[in-house]
């Protein structure tokens, strides 16, 4: 049975009837450029073949009612416009902030009934939770026909995490689950949110190796980053760090905390880094890609802090094998979860093996191996791809 007939089958047990649409979002990984979006630098992620996907039928009252599969098989409801934080049902959050931000464009909306199922693993770092608002503002603004494009989806998601579920997060995991496209990887201003499509070589693979130590202190250590990084952008008199120099931020090294000196430097290197990263990419130079990866990696351990010994140690086991035909760092936004590897498809097999003899004699666990392919955003045209 495909993933569609399967929600179909759950649909119709829950509600007795047949779903008016079915929609779907993708999670993403980001090959280089961590923690840059919410200081307006550049990321360069792809959105990838798994995600979460939504029946539903229209309703002529206000109430939503939905059943997740996925989450502990939970149902809940609730009313457009009379909504608060559910406590019982994190899950829930996500719709519920998503739709609000939809009601500041579509006050009038009406209710729906939902099935829910997903297949990104949880606590990874691929963005289960960007996929889901993507899928439920898809679902919503086709149900009822609404004009609503991907960056402005994008934003609204983003609204959602910030206001309503509380972690202060940019906007590239909502923008690519929107806009990705099929085969590609892209690199997003995250200042105009314009970007560039750069083609995946047919002999390249994506690979997203899982640490499966789930992410913990998500939201706290992440908003404090955040905030840190603020704060020396305001030290320079600057809008976000994009503004910063490196050579601006070493003349002022001794006047700011060591931490934050850390924490910026990651950021303006790491930008530096990625926009490297899309030329090398396009010219198919796998040394210099594995080099920047590498690079990238070793700031997220040591300047920005946010990785765990068993993220360094993936990389290092998986760095031993590909050299400098492919690059390996931890993706997303850390303190557990993934590392991506791109690597020439012919190194997947050894790669393989290797990880699942060294990661659990080194860690005592074992890693998930996901061979990934680029999609397409929820919202992105066919006709652009
Ligand atoms: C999380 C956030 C993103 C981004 C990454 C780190 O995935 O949702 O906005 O900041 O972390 O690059």
């Amino acid at each position: 049975m495909t993933h569609e007939q399967q929600i179909n089958t759950l649909f119709n047990q829950r509600y007795q009837h047949q779903p008016d649409v079915i929609c779907y979002a993708p999670a993403r990984v980001n090959i280089i450029g961590d923690h840059t979006d919410y200081n307006d630098g550049f990321v360069f992620p792809a959105a990838i073949d798994c995600g979460t996907t939504i029946a539903a039928s229209k309703r002529d009252d206000q109430l939503v009612k939905v059943y997740s599969h996925d989450f502990g098989q939970s149902s809940t409801e609730f009313v457009l416009n009379q909504f608060s934080f559910d406590t019982e049902h994190m899950w829930c959050n996500y719709i519920k902030g998503s739709v609000q931000a939809l009601m500041e464009k579509y006050p009038n909306l009406r209710g729906a009934n939902l099935v829910v199922t997903g297949n990104v693993a949880q606590g990874a770092g691929l963005s289960s939770s960007a996929s889901f608002e993507m899928a439920i503002l898809k679902t919503f603004t086709s149900l009822y026909q609404l004009e609503l494009d991907g960056k402005t989806a994008a934003k609204m998601g983003q609204q959602a995490e910030n206001d309503y579920v509380g972690c202060n997060c940019g906007i590239m995991d909502q923008l690519i689950s929107a806009m990705g496209k099929k085969g590609h990887a892209m690199l997003l201003d995250c200042r105009d949110l314009t970007f560039e499509d750069a083609p995946i070589s047919d002999e390249l693979s994506l690979v997203i190796i899982n640490s499966n130590v789930k992410r913990g202190l998500v939201d706290s250590e992440y908003n404090l980053r955040r905030e840190q990084c603020e704060q020396v952008a305001k030290h320079f008199g600057c809008k976000a760090l994009r503004d910063v120099t490196l050579a601006q931020l070493e003349s002022e090294k001794a006047q700011l905390p060591d931490v934050q000196y850390k924490r910026a430097k990651h950021v303006i290197t790491e930008n530096a880094r990625t926009v490297a990263a899309l030329t090398a990419f396009k010219s198919s130079d796998m040394s210099t890609l594995s080099q920047l990866m590498a690079e990238s990696h070793q700031s997220l351990r040591d300047d920005f802090e946010v990785t765990t010994v068993e993220m360094d140690g993936l990389v290092e086991i998986i760095s031993e094998q590909i050299g400098n035909q492919g690059g390996v760092r931890m993706t997303g936004g850390g303190f557990g979860g993934c590392v991506v590897a791109l690597m020439p498809k012919t190194l997947i097999k050894q790669v393989t093996e290797h990880v699942n003899i060294q990661y659990p004699e080194r860690f005592g666990l074992t890693a998930d191996i996901y061979i990934c392919h680029a999609s397409q955003g929820a919202f992105r045209q066919i006709e652009e791809a």
